[in-house]
């Protein structure tokens, strides 16, 4: 029996949840509904539309609410709809802030329904193609793992320029982007230090980086830029980089290119070469000696976003844990407030 489905949000992420999960296995769109009547026009038939939000969570036929609005109607619905005895997945970020967060949960656990959050960035195949090179170990003892974003354009869309409705880049891109490294990273995260502005964006921030200190010693970085101009080649999109003592690895673009790297041998056997620069000679920074580098394929991920469903439908039949929960969506806000805070003090936090 196909789990019946309600999307409450008809814009860009309602449109691509119907599409997808019109055609998905175990899943049927029964009913979609958005506050703006020119978003219900282009609703599929046979799918009922609603323009008010609780006429589908009262529907009896839906069985899931799928809440892709705007942030600030993420906590409203969620409690709404498990209040209705419904099962509950919410667009990311699961809430604006923790005391949300905790309302939210706890009217799911009282009504004893399931609540987690659509993340499903952690398929995307740069990212799973990073982790296989984490997971591996090839790289010996990691000292840094950086992921960068790049755009051009600045300006953010719609409602994603407004403060009040959970609009800026760490609600957005950042939920995904820290939410990558904790979850490929183990251990707790003892420092955090970043930069958060509003380069061009008046309310909202548009670019961030990100400095968490592991209690390994692995430092994770995380740069945004939504106005980072340049015309070099290949360059707004998705940036990896992962360095080791024993090789590092760098992974760039969506569809990701890339190689591990290593050397033959370790630097202290590498003769001291004098390579004569703009800036002066050097013997540290030239290129390697030919025959130096030994450059191995990507190990690429064989994974879609669709993957999600696959876990979520499982999980829903009590058959696998959903793979996103809500302790870890927890420490992704936690962690965005020492953001915050480190961005305001300009010192570093202390976290875990
Ligand atoms: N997981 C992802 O990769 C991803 C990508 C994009 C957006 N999102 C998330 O999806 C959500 C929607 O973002 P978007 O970019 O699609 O925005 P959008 O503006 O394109 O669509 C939101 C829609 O919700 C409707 N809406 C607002 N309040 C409502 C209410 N109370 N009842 C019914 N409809 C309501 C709006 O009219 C609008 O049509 C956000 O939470 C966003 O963070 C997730």
């Amino acid at each position: 029996m196909a789990r019946k489905f309600g999307i409450i949000g008809h814009g860009f992420m309602g449109h691509e949840h119907e599409t997808m999960l019109t055609n998905f296995d175990g899943i049927e769109v029964t009913a979609i509904s958005d506050i703006d009547p020119e978003q219900l026009r282009d609703v599929p038939e046979g799918i009922k539309a609603y323009q008010n939000a609780s006429d589908l969570i009262r529907d009896p036929e839906v069985e899931v609410v799928l809440i892709a609005a705007n942030n600030n109607q993420h906590k409203k619905l969620v409690i709404e709809a498990a209040e209705a005895g419904k099962q509950v997945l919410c667009e990311k970020p699961i809430a604006l802030c923790l005391e949300d967060l905790d309302e939210m949960e706890a009217a799911c656990k009282k009504a004893g329904v399931s609540f987690t959050v659509h993340q499903q960035r952690r398929f995307d195949v740069d990212f799973r193609t990073a982790k296989n090179v984490f997971d591996s170990g090839e790289l010996g003892d990691l000292y840094v793992v950086k992921s960068g974003l790049y755009g051009f354009n600045g300006n953010m869309h719609d409602w994603h320029v407004f403060m009040d409705q959970g609009g800026g880049m760490l609600y957005d891109w950042g939920v995904h982007l820290i939410d990558q490294m904790l979850w490929m990273i183990p251990g707790k995260v003892t420092q955090v230090f970043a930069n958060l502005r509003n380069v061009i964006n008046k309310e909202v921030d548009d670019y961030f980086h990100i400095m968490l200190r592991f209690d390994s010693g692995l430092v994770a970085e995380i740069e945004l830029g939504t106005y980072y101009l340049t015309d070099k080649p290949h360059h707004f999109e998705r940036h990896w980089f992962l360095g080791g003592n024993k090789g590092s690895a760098y992974i760039d673009g969506f569809f990701p290119e890339g190689k591990i790297v290593h050397t033959d041998g370790l630097l202290k056997n590498v003769g001291g070469q004098r390579t004569m620069t703009a800036a002066g000679p050097t013997r540290s920074f030239g290129p390697p000696p030919e025959g130096k580098l030994i450059l191995k394929d990507l190990p690429l991920a064989d994974t879609k976003h669709s993957d999600y469903f696959v876990n979520y439908l499982k999980a829903l039949d009590g058959k696998e844990d959903f793979l996103v929960k809500i302790p870890e969506t927890r420490r992704v806000l936690r962690l965005m407030d020492a953001v915050r805070e480190s961005a305001k003090t300009g010192k570093s936090v202390d976290f875990e």
